[in-house]
């Protein structure tokens, strides 16, 4: 579709945040040491999300984490921001460094991207319009992709037991606030020729709690196979197409990560199809149009005869 096409070449669309976080990962190359620890540091590294098992003995590499994380838990966000500082103050060789550590310690490192990023996107300046700076949020779309680059791979469950003061909830809307950015900085240069004159609603789980459930786990579905129903996500959430007014728009864009949910063990095959019959019902505009116009995404790779 010919609107598909012209948002491909708009900077800050989902596609550029994606070309950014492809930048940061080529920028920031993981250090053979990441991908290749000895299997005892790797068995004790994921045993002990907390990393309870690094001491003075055994030796940390720059930072000690089990301190940063009492830390975190006593002086919560924003108090926590100097150790935040601190901790990358310490680690200024960069991607070596932080691929180090995280080798060591699997959610230290995520968690002062997190709360970098989040301190990022709170403090930015913005316009009398409310609209943000583009340069902070360039600044912090690099920060979230190497937040994102060492915590996508863990499965939320993970990071919810490690208790490192955020949890999977809280990613979901860090991430959401930063489309936010994306889209307000996209209502500063759009000029009237909007096009094409179609407009999307997106539900969110504010309005709907029902969609809670299946918009869990939103940064462990975002990279590879199940990735699609995030992609798709962002792209409406950020679109210049979507509108807030239910009573203008021509399709209904209902968000959910079913495959990855299932796949990824969060809920059965039966729990996610009752999650769905629930949310059909929930849909306060799914009813007027008996759900024509109203537009779910499954990704898959597989395809059932
Ligand atoms: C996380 O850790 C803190 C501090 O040790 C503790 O008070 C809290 O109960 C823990 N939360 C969970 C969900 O385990
Ligand atoms: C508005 O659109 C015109 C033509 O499509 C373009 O030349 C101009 O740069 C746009 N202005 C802004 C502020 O984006
Ligand atoms: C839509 O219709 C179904 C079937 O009549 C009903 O159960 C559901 O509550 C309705 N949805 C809303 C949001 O009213």
């Amino acid at each position: 579709m010919p609107f598909k096409m012209q948002k491909l070449h708009m900077p800050w669309t989902p596609q550029g945040l994606l070309f950014l976080a492809l930048l940061g990962s080529i920028l920031c190359p993981p250090a053979s040491g990441i991908m290749d620890p000895s299997p005892e540091e790797k068995r004790l590294a994921w045993k002990y999300p907390d990393c309870s098992h690094l001491t003075a003995e055994r030796g940390y590499a720059l930072v000690d984490w089990p301190e940063v994380r009492r830390e975190l838990h006593l002086n919560p966000y924003p108090e926590n921001m100097p150790a935040v500082f601190g901790i990358l103050d310490k680690l200024r060789g960069g991607s070596a460094e932080y691929d180090e550590e995280a080798r060591l310690c699997i959610m230290g490192i995520p968690a002062v991207f997190f709360f970098l990023t989040k301190w990022t996107v709170d403090t930015m300046d913005r316009d009398e319009h409310g609209r943000p700076d583009e340069e902070a949020v360039k600044k912090v779309t690099v920060q979230y992709s190497i937040f994102e680059n060492y915590i996508s791979a863990l499965h939320p469950g993970l990071i919810n037991a490690a208790n490192w003061t955020f949890d999977d909830l809280q990613i979901g809307r860090l991430r959401r606030q930063i489309l936010q950015c994306y889209r307000q900085l996209e209502a500063k240069t759009a000029n009237g020729s909007k096009f094409p004159p179609l407009k999307v609603y997106v539900y969110d789980e504010v309005d709907v709690p029902e969609l809670e459930p299946l918009l869990r786990s939103q940064i462990y579905c975002s990279r590879g196979q199940w990735g699609t129903d995030v992609q798709v996500h962002d792209f409406f959430a950020t679109s210049s197409i979507r509108t807030d007014d239910p009573a203008e728009a021509d399709f209904f864009f209902v968000p959910g990560y079913a495959i990855c949910v299932l796949e990824g063990n969060l809920y059965t095959l039966d729990e996610v199809d009752d999650l769905y019959k629930n949310l059909v019902q929930a849909l306060p505009y799914f009813n007027a149009s008996g759900g024509r116009d109203h537009v779910f995404v499954f990704g898959s790779g597989m395809a059932q005869s």
